[in-house]
Order: C-alpha cells, then sequence, then structure tokens
C-alpha cells in the first residue's frame, strides 16, 4: 500500500534541522518502529520514505464473523441448491427479502410531508422514544404513566446494548453480567469491547434439546449479589427455547432475592407468536413487580428494517427523579460515540405505531410473516419425522419458538450440512426459519438426517 509514501519530517526540533541544506535527518514515522524508514533529501526538504512496507504492519488478519461470514461464504457457492440457513433475516417462501407493505406506506407519508433532515437531538425522535416504551410495557403500565423509563434511541438492538454496556462499565465498576450459554454470538463482543466482565449462566440442555431450568436458577443464585442477568424477552436466539411464563415468575423470584438487575434483549417483539402483547409478557411480569431493569429493544426483524438500525435502550428506574439523571448520563455515552442517531427508521415506526390503521397493518403483517415461519417448522417437523426410520423423537423442533430452531447437530454434522448439502448455518447447529421455504422442507429434512446418523 504505501510503496512510495512520504512523510515530511515535521517534529519540532527536525523539522527546523530540515530546513538546513542536505542535512539527513531520522524521523520517526509510526508506531511500529523505524526500521522501514529512509530518509531523503528533497532540495531544501527533507523527507522519510518508507519503502513496500505498511504502517500497519502490525495489525493481523480479523477472523470473519460467525454468523455474517456464513452468508459470504454462501454467495460464493455456485451450487443451485444451496440454501442460507445462516443470518436471521426474514425470507419471502420465494426465498426472497421482504419489506412490510407498512414499512412503504410510511416512508410515502413522509416523502409527502417532504420532512427535513436535521440532526435529532442525541436521546433521538421524541415520538419514536415515547412509542417504543409504551410498545414495551404497554402505554397503561404505570411505569409509563409515572416517568419511570428512561428512553433513549439506539442504533438497532446491537447499539443499544451497546449504550447500556457502556453504562454499566461506567456507573458499576466491577459489576457481571450473566449471559445464557448459549447465547447470540454478539452478546460476548459487545461487552468484552464495553470491558465489562460476564461469564454464563446454564440454558440449554444438550440432551432434552430443551431449557435447563434448574442449572439457569442454580447459576443466578450463585452470582455475584447485584449482578447483571442477561435475559433474552422472547424467542431466545441461538436456541428457540423460552421459559414458560411459571419458570419466568421462579426466574424474577431469584433476581429479586440476589439483589440482581434483569437486563432483556428484546429482539423479536410480535415476530415470535405474532402478537406484540404476547412476546413482551416476560418484560412486564418483571416491571409489575417493581424491579429497576434494563431493556434493549429491535426493530430489525418485526419492521424489517434491518440497515435502518432503528431501536431503543429503557432503563426503568424506581423514581422518575433516577430516570431523568439515567437519560442524561446514557446521553453523555452516546454524544461522543455517534453524536445523535439516523432518523429515517425512527420516523418509520413512529408513523406506523402512531397511525391506528398503520398499526393495525403491521400487526396484521407481522402475523403473517410468524405465521409463515411456524409453516415451515411444522413441515420441517413432519419431513423430519416421515424420512427419519430411526424413531428419533424431532419433536422438540415444535417446542421451539421464532426464527430459529436449534437443531442439535455438532460442528461436524453443521460442516457436513454445508460441504455435502450446500445448507450454510452457524456451526452451532442453528438454523433460521426464516431463510427456509417449504419447497425446500424435504430437503432440508434428507440433510439434516444425513448429518445426524452419519457423522458423529
Ligand atoms: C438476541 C439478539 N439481540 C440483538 C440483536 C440485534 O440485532 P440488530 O442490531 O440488527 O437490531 C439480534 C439480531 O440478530 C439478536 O438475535
Amino acid at each position: 500500500m504505501a510503496s512510495s509514501m512520504l512523510s515530511l519530517a515535521s517534529t519540532s526540533p527536525s523539522s527546523s534541522l530540515s530546513l538546513s541544506d542536505n542535512w539527513k535527518v531520522k524521523t520517526k514515522i509510526g508506531g511500529f518502529g523505524n526500521a522501514f524508514v529512509k530518509t531523503k533529501s528533497f532540495g531544501r526538504t527533507t523527507m522519510a520514505v518508507a519503502l513496500n512496507v505498511s504502517r500497519f504492519e502490525g495489525i493481523t488478519m480479523a477472523p470473519p464473523d460467525p454468523i455474517l461470514g456464513v452468508s459470504e461464504a454462501f454467495r460464493a457457492d455456485t451450487n443451485d441448491l444451496k440454501l442460507n440457513l445462516g443470518v436471521g433475516a426474514y425470507r419471502t417462501e420465494e426465498l426472497q427479502p421482504y419489506v412490510l407493505n407498512v414499512v412503504k406506506k410510511a416512508e410515502n407519508l413522509m416523502l409527502e410531508r417532504g420532512e427535513n433532515k436535521e440532526y435529532l437531538p442525541i436521546e433521538g425522535l421524541a415520538a419514536f422514544n415515547n412509542v417504543t416504551a409504551q410498545l414495551l410495557f404497554g402505554a397503561d403500565n404505570p411505569v409509563i404513566q409515572q416517568g419511570k423509563v428512561a428512553t433513549v434511541q439506539g442504533l438497532s438492538g446491537t447499539g443499544s446494548l451497546r449504550l447500556a454496556a457502556a453504562l454499566i462499565e461506567r456507573y458499576f465498576p466491577g459489576a457481571k453480567v450473566l449471559i445464557s450459554s448459549p447465547t447470540w454470538g454478539n452478546h460476548k463482543n459487545i461487552f468484552n469491547d464495553a470491558r465489562v466482565p460476564w461469564s454464563e449462566y446454564r440454558y440449554y440442555d444438550p440432551k432434552t434439546v430443551g431449557l435447563d431450568f434448574n442449572g439457569m436458577i442454580d447459576d443466578i443464585k450463585a452470582a455475584p449479589e447485584g449482578s447483571f442477568i442477561l435475559l433474552h424477552g422472547c424467542a431466545h436466539n441461538p436456541t428457540g427455547i423460552d421459559p414458560t411464563l411459571e419458570q419466568w415468575e421462579k426466574i424474577a423470584d431469584v433476581i429479586q432475592e440476589k439483589n440482581h438487575i434483569p437486563f432483556f434483549d428484546v429482539a423479536y417483539q410480535g415476530f415470535a407468536s405474532g402478537s406484540l402483547d404476547e412476546d413482551a409478557a416476560s418484560v412486564r411480569l418483571f416491571a409489575a413487580r417493581g424491579m429497576e431493569l434494563l431493556v434493549a429493544q429491535s426493530y430489525s426483524k418485526n419492521l424489517g428494517l434491518y440497515a435502518e438500525r432503528i431501536g431503543a435502550i429503557n432503563v426503568v428506574c424506581s423514581s422518575s427523579d433516577a430516570a431523568a439523571r439515567v437519560k442524561s448520563q446514557l446521553k453523555r455515552i452516546a454524544r461522543p460515540m455517534y453524536s445523535n442517531p439516523p432518523v429515517h427508521g425512527a420516523r418509520i415506526v413512529a408513523n406506523i405505531v402512531g397511525d391506528p390503521a398503520l398499526f393495525k397493518e403491521w400487526k396484521d403483517e407481522m402475523e403473517l410473516m410468524a405465521g409463515r415461519i411456524k409453516g415451515v417448522r411444522q413441515k420441517l417437523f413432519n419431513s423430519l419425522s416421515a424420512k427419519d426410520k430411526s424413531g428419533k423423537d424431532w419433536s422438540f423442533i415444535l417446542k421451539q419458538i421464532g426464527m430459529f430452531s436449534f437443531t442439535g447437530l455438532n460442528k461436524s454434522q453443521s460442516d457436513n450440512m454445508t460441504n455435502k448439502w450446500h445448507v450454510y448455518m452457524t456451526k452451532d447447529g442453528r438454523i433460521s426459519l426464516a431463510g427456509l421455504s417449504l419447497a425446500k422442507c424435504e430437503y432440508l429434512a434428507d440433510a439434516i438426517i444425513d448429518s445426524y446418523h452419519n457423522v458423529s
């Protein structure tokens, strides 16, 4: 890259020297030592020249992202049978990306109104922040009525989680975050980058391909008092296994006993069951107990606004005064990171939720998407049960919820899915049913049965 990089010798002692004729001044030009630097004189000015060596020589190649890297590998495969079940993005029955009709309508309205592109405040669009908290907790929830929720628009789910992680790092030094094992791949990156210590609690039981409820409870009990417990509000990623409402009550009991702080990640509200209220039941159950809690929200999946980066962080506090202070500090964290959030997605959400006709249309469309996923889940189960003569019970697939299914396939078996069958998926055995069509269920069942029985 820098085969002829020139750098004016400019450190103060040497730059004064460089003005004298033909003085050769050795100047450091970077953080990787000066072994690569030669000096040259150009008339009265001395230049340092780096020859064929990058100043970034010390930077090693980062590994591909385990989720987004799957799509790159998929694109490179030329086989017609290939199937991308890696990334969690909704596809139509024809396996095409989908823009919701209600989103197009909201965008047309925005164009007609000729809204400007001025900066938003640091905390985001006020109309968005109002409706997003109402969607989550319910408009008549006392925490909203009493102004106890600090809501700040974030860069989708990821950015909102990252803001909360920075708040924890700054105001709860040394506090641990407990994350489910397994979890969405980016959780660990987020807390690592924010320098927040984390450990795992048991969640998935490979023997039952179900929830290890006792393990989960024991690990939450054993965590140091005052830990943050990261919980998937609904449609746990990657397992698709959620606690029942009775189990949520017990989880809340233990968290309260131990003075922990619940931290919900809600990336699939309305997309899991088809109902916004049903999918927020876990969060509302905790809020109803008067607990302080954090909730990160995303509109990537339920409104298909993946690239608009729209979401929010909500912190429920025990008083409106505390909420105001928390909000002020969230803004203080956001300002040097990205200054203020993007407006487009926020306006889409605010316009849809704020208009009864559009809101109803969204709910209908969401039910349709959730329904299509339930349909392929059922067909995959039927195909597996009909084709697999070994007597294996595949009913765990039907018990899972949301866009993912955790197949129980190990890494070698998942590799076989990709190498032999051209089915792209994450190596933990997760498949995205949102990327599957009814027409491809039989093929996928053949691939799973082969991988499960013929690869150890
Ligand atoms: C559990 C979970 N949290 C958060 C996110 C954040 O997604 P985004 O940043 O696109 O909103 C995802 C996306 O897959 C997820 O599965």
